[in-house]
């Protein structure tokens, strides 16, 4: 449905990445951040009250991985986008 494409839906670029998969990638990595820093939060108390456990230390680290991998998705983002639209005006 949606033919918006480029870096960012309102970008108006002539990219050929279609936009939604981007869009839904940048919008996990939001959301996992926070995520993430709550975890955080979470074992910082837990050490704070000598609770804390291996269980609460994977509580960051799985949303942490998450969050490498959708990082490194939108890191490789612009560069996809220049090696698709050719090698400009050499
Ligand atoms: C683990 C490795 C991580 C990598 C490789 C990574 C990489 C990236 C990249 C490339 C972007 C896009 C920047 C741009 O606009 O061009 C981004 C955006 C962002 N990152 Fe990460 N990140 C990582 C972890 C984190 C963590 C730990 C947090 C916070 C707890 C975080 C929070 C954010 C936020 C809030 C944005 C903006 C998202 C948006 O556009 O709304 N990231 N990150």
């Amino acid at each position: 449905m949606n033919t918006v494409r480029g870096r960012y839906a309102d970008s108006g670029s002539s990219s050929e990445v279609p936009m939604n998969w981007n869009k839904w990638i940048r919008q996990t990595h939001r959301w996992l951040s926070m995520a993430f820093t709550v975890a955080v939060i979470v074992n910082i108390v837990a050490i704070a009250q000598k609770k804390y456990t291996t269980s609460v230390g994977l509580l960051a680290v799985f949303p942490l991985a998450l969050q490498f991998f959708t990082g490194l998705y939108l890191f490789a983002l612009p560069y996809a986008t220049k090696w698709r639209s050719g090698r400009g005006t050499d």
